[in-house]
């Protein structure tokens, strides 16, 4: 956050805008970890083409601490008086679904936690920032007791210590706002023409793993919706595949969402390792304005600790690719 936050400090001093009427539009914000840490000074625009993110982005841009406070009373339920239910999460990935995602008694308090959560929204009994709240803290509590290497594409035999902790329905230290913020789900290049603002930060996916099969289960969750599931990590049938991680189709999507976006400034978070090469990158943003470029090196992601990296080192380069368009 550190080496965007300097990069986005760059291009902000040179904006005479009031810190809070300035819009950052954060275009896959996954986790919405920089949404988040810019919200106390920009406006922001938040978006992915997955749900679960959705939610988590309704959660921690558009609530405040009143939600804390009105949720309260639901989560020290949830926590201390609710029973499990042998749900659908309970019936497909639990032990006894032979799919070890979680625990028995984690799943049945995950089915649990889904049906009282959706079953008050249902009844006009929670308004719909107080529904992405709870369902934010099941989806949340579920990922801490999940029996993975973080991604859901697999599950582990044996359940690990983290996974056989009971699950905890957490409450939320929200951030206050600066401004009313905007939350999307949808394809970026679709949503690019609709939004328009003066920093556009880009994280996309960076190999051809899908985003939509890596976490299946956290929208499984989050959806309520039971869907067809297939194979033995029992994923969902019908996934959205993203452009972006195909080698093929990355390079047009990218020229195209440049060209589109009606931002002072894009900032583009690639890695050394990722899809496109560095210098491709710099000849579509130098067309579009002019072009920066700053870069560090960074320890490599591995879902598996101490596992061999295939690419070999350590850390890999992370760069900040920067374009001031000419609007
Ligand atoms: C590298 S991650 C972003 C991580 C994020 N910066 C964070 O802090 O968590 C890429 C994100 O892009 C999303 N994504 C993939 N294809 C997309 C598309 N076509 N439009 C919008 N979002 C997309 C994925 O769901 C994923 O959350």
């Amino acid at each position: 956050m550190g080496f965007i936050e300097s990069v986005v400090n760059e291009c902000v001093s040179t904006i005479s805008k009031p810190s809070n009427e300035i819009v950052l539009c954060d275009l896959f914000s996954g986790s919405g970890r920089v949404a988040n840490h810019f919200k106390n000074r920009f406006k922001i625009v938040a978006n992915d083409l997955e749900f679960y993110s959705y939610a988590t982005l309704e959660n921690l841009l558009n609530n405040d601490a009143s939600t804390v406070y009105e949720c309260q009373p639901i989560l020290d339920y949830m926590n201390h008086c609710m029973n499990g239910v042998e749900g659908f999460i309970f019936q497909n990935y639990s032990e006894s679904a032979g799919r070890t995602y979680f625990t028995n008694y984690n799943a049945k308090l995950i089915d649990a936690g889904i049906a009282l959560v959706y079953g008050m929204y249902g009844r006009g009994e929670l308004t719909e920032q107080q529904f992405y709240y709870c369902l934010c803290s099941v989806l949340e509590g579920a990922d801490k007791v999940s029996n993975t290497t973080g991604l859901y594409t697999a599950y582990l035999k044996k359940f690990k210590a983290s996974s056989l902790n009971p699950i905890h329905f957490k409450a939320f230290d929200l951030k206050e706002a600066v401004a009313s913020n905007d939350v999307y789900m949808g394809d970026a290049t679709d949503l690019i023409t609709h939004v328009s603002g003066d920093i556009l930060y880009l994280d996309p996916p960076y190999n051809q793993r899908q985003y939509s099969g890596d976490y299946h289960l956290l929208n499984t969750i989050a959806l309520n919706d039971k869907p067809e599931i297939a194979g033995i990590t029992g994923k969902r049938v019908g996934r959205v595949g993203s452009p972006w991680s195909s080698k093929k189709l990355v390079k047009d999507e990218f020229r195209k969402l440049v060209e589109l976006a009606n931002f002072e400034f894009l900032v583009m978070s690639y890695s050394s390792e990722s899809l496109m090469p560095p210098a491709l990158i710099a000849d579509i943003m130098s067309a579009n304005g002019k072009y920066s470029v700053h870069e560090m090196e960074h320890k490599r992601f591995s879902s598996i600790k101490g596992q061999k990296n295939p690419f070999g080192g350590e850390t890999v380069t992370e760069f900040l690719h920067v374009l001031h368009k000419e609007r």
